[in-house]
């Protein structure tokens, strides 16, 4: 039995592996020609956001019988392929949503407050005070897009800051955001005026076909102008080219981004890092050691429990 791990997971996950007596290697930034080599060997493998475990690569895991997710989106494994040949996906939903909202309440006040380019220039030992004149987000309006584990945690934060809430999710069961005391905005023939009426807008829906482009050309149009946008969420929610028109045009005044379409991004030409009024963080909004640990052991103990009730682990 043996567990093959290919991104960085907290080595108390790893201990919970050789507790149960369960063979784990880690191999990290290794390519996909030779992750499709070695996979056959393993039996489970716990992953990160950056591997991608489509078809291709699981249609090479002949022994595999459990893939973990050690964090929140399930996007980058193909859900479908792994049921149709039995292999079971555990993920540790919620295990960073702290974390998550603690970086966007950052990228918001940092948006607000102009705190990375106030820093650029002020460590290029230019003094300008007036340039980065921010707003206040107390008594603005916060559009939350998707209302789960960690768009509740932002609107708690945001609450907390005097914020007026617009929250919006098509699919929220009932009661479930009793605590607002706000009504929650359903339907989606409405999206557009949720848009409309945020001065700020964060967003915090998985990525899926539903999801896809969800802020394109079109909901540019409607959103207030001078307003600003946060993706801590996925990148490819929002249409790239709309961004950057809105953005040029000033139809929003910042972008506070912190996932890509295609990670990783390490080309300096980016279109996002010449422009100013967006700013940017590499995917880290649940690189926390709380959250790492967290979302590493939950997902290990499910994988080491599923293993066991199938008697996998002898
Ligand atoms: C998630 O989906 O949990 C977050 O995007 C964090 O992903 P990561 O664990 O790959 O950093």
């Amino acid at each position: 039995m043996k567990i093959l791990v290919t991104s960085h997971i907290a080595q108390k996950g790893i201990e919970i592996f050789e507790k149960a007596g369960i063979g784990v290697d880690t191999v990290i930034g290794e390519t996909r020609e030779s992750l499709k080599a070695f996979l056959p060997l393993y039996d489970g493998i716990i992953v990160r956001s950056e591997t991608r475990v489509d078809k291709d690569l699981i249609d090479h895991a002949d022994r595999l019988s459990v893939i973990g997710r050690a964090g929140t989106g399930l996007d980058n494994i193909d859900i479908k392929t792994a049921k149709e040949k039995g292999i079971a996906v555990f993920s540790a939903a919620g295990a960073n949503k702290v974390s998550v909202a603690e970086h966007t309440i950052a990228m918001m006040l940092a948006l607000a407050r102009h705190i990375p380019q106030a820093t650029g220039a002020t460590r290029r030992g230019r003094w300008e005070r007036h340039r980065f004149m921010g707003i206040e987000i107390c008594g603005k309006t916060l559009g939350v897009i998707g209302l789960g584990l960690v768009g509740k945690e932002v609107a708690r934060r945001a609450k907390a800051f005097g914020m007026e809430l617009c929250l919006y999710d098509p699919y929220i069961k009932h009661n479930d955001a009793d605590e607002f005391s706000l009504d929650v905005i359903t339907d989606p023939k409405l999206f557009d005026s949720v848009l409309g009426l945020s001065d700020i807008v964060t967003l915090h829906v998985p990525l899926n076909n539903e999801t896809r482009g969800m802020i394109s050309h079109h909901q540019f149009t409607v959103m207030k102008t001078g307003s600003r946008l946060i993706n801590c969420a996925r990148g490819a929610i929002v249409n790239q080219d709309a961004l950057l028109e809105a953005i040029d045009s000033e139809i929003i005044s910042g972008y506070a981004v912190d996932v890509f379409d295609d990670e990783p991004v390490a080309d300096p030409g980016h279109p996002f890092y010449s422009r100013q009024n967006i700013i940017c963080t590499p995917h880290i909004a649940g690189m926390t050691h709380e959250a790492i640990e967290r979302a590493s052991t939950e997902v290990c103990h499910k994988v080491v429990e599923y293993l066991k009730k199938r008697n996998l682990t002898s």
